[in-house]
């Protein structure tokens, strides 16, 4: 087994659209901050980053929405969720996010170091346009009927009725979600990462080099390889973003897919001046701490760009986490079925580790697993209160009663 000097390790950047709530908190960031507590007591070198990721389309959306601008959307967000993790103990060495300059200067600069050195395929496809609006349209931008159920409030990349993922293209009577027009087709270039140039590579480094993997992160990895890998697109037609630093592509931003991971790299830097030792000198091991949504960016996408940029190091491990239901239903931002932190915090002042301590418990490392508030009673009065606060005072009163109230020395 590799030797290493130091340890980095990330969690996922919550999308700056909204609260962050148990789910969040049980899949990575406890998991992370245990992690990271555990290294640093036993003396290692450790660097533990986080922040907010501030890009994408839903935040556009969310933005138009209010009638407030993107970076009014991310500066509410990230204000609380930085302020949740802070009161939970997750103990980051720094939480930063992706709309600080430092960010768009380092994602910019690797997107113009894999632009010249042709890492990139340039293809003009024809894509949907709002002719009033006077902008192409994200997938989340045009809804319409979806083709297998006949729901009329599908998304251009999801149905939410039935759950299929669709091409905006296939959606019946499409329409824009800025005019409620038709949209026409226009043609738009872009840049794609080539991801099966790179499929030998990523056999050999996945399959072959990393079996020791999380069975259900390793079998995600194995399925999207042996299902073939196709060309990704990394710059969308969008105002909200980093934008692509090349002549010609003025209104085009990249991938929040792109960039976001990237994010690691920003927070470091803006962490230390010392920063190329934790993600270029292979004695450090890179550890991220995601949700399973998040597997195939961080073991396909993310290293194929770090890979292609070639000076930087590789993840080690990925220990994605299933998900965490609520009372048996699917934690749901959208129709605000979460038990949000920040309203955690105003209903159990100071207590915090109660819910640490049930997310450990029931953390869902190898399944989806549920939260009760039942199960929360429970653990509470009977193992935090019951089991170990009856531990604690029987080994005060002995102490008390036998040692005069004072810790004996360990004979050998
Ligand atoms: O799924 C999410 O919430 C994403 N915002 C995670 C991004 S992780 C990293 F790449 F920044
Ligand atoms: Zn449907």
């Amino acid at each position: 087994m590799k030797n290493f000097k130091r340890t980095l390790i990330t969690s996922a950047l919550p999308y700056a659209n909204g609260p962050v709530h148990i789910g969040h908190l049980s899949g990575v960031y406890v998991p992370a901050d245990i992690y990271a507590r555990y290294l640093r007591l036993k003396g290692e070198e450790v660097a533990f980053i986080g922040g907010s990721d501030e890009h994408g389309v839903p935040i556009t959306l969310k933005a138009k929405k209010e009638g407030i601008t993107p970076q009014d959307v991310v500066d509410k967000y990230h204000c609380i969720i930085k302020d949740s993790f802070e009161k939970f103990g997750i103990s980051f060495d720094i939480y930063s996010r992706t709309s600080a300059k430092i960010h768009h200067d380092t994602a910019s600069e690797i997107f113009k170091t894999l632009y010249d050195k042709g890492a990139f395929i340039e293809q003009t496809s024809e894509q949907f346009y709002d002719e009033e609006a006077n902008q192409f349209l994200a997938d989340r931008y045009i809804t319409g009927t979806c083709p297998k159920c006949h729901y009329e409030k599908a998304y251009g990349d999801q149905c939410e009725s039935c759950g299929s993922t669709l091409n905006a293209t296939d959606l019946i009577d499409p329409k824009s979600v800025l005019s409620g027009n038709k949209p026409v087709m226009k043609a738009t270039k872009h840049w794609f990462l080539p991801l099966d140039q790179y499929e030998p590579w990523l056999r050999e480094w996945i399959l072959e080099g990393h079996k020791e993997w999380k069975p259900n992160v390793y079998g995600q990895c194995k399925s999207w390889i042996d299902g073939g890998l196709n060309p990704r697109a990394v710059t969308r037609d969008l105002d909200w973003g980093v934008p692509v630093p090349i002549e010609g592509a003025e209104g085009k931003v990249l991938y929040v897919w792109f960039d976001a991971p990237i994010g690691y790299i920003s927070a470091t830097k803006e962490w230390t001046p010392e920063w190329e030792k934790w993600w270029k000198d292979p004695e450090t091991k890179l550890i991220h701490f995601i949700g399973k949504d998040n597997i195939v960016f961080h073991c396909i996408i993310f290293p194929t760009i770090l890979k292609a940029e070639g000076s930087y190091i590789l993840p080690e491990n990925v220990p994605a986490n299933e998900f965490l239901n609520l009372e048996g239903d699917k934690i749901s931002t959208s129709r605000n079925w979460a038990v949000w932190l920040h309203e955690y915090l105003l209903e159990f002042p100071g207590r915090q580790d109660v819910l640490r301590y049930t997310l450990c418990s029931n953390a869902p490392e190898t399944k989806d697993n549920d939260f009760t508030w039942k199960d929360f009673q429970t653990r509470n009065n009977s193992e935090l209160v019951a089991i170990f606060g009856n531990f604690i005072n029987r080994t005060l009163v002995l102490t008390n009663n036998y040692f005069k109230g004072i810790v004996p020395e360990i004979k050998n």
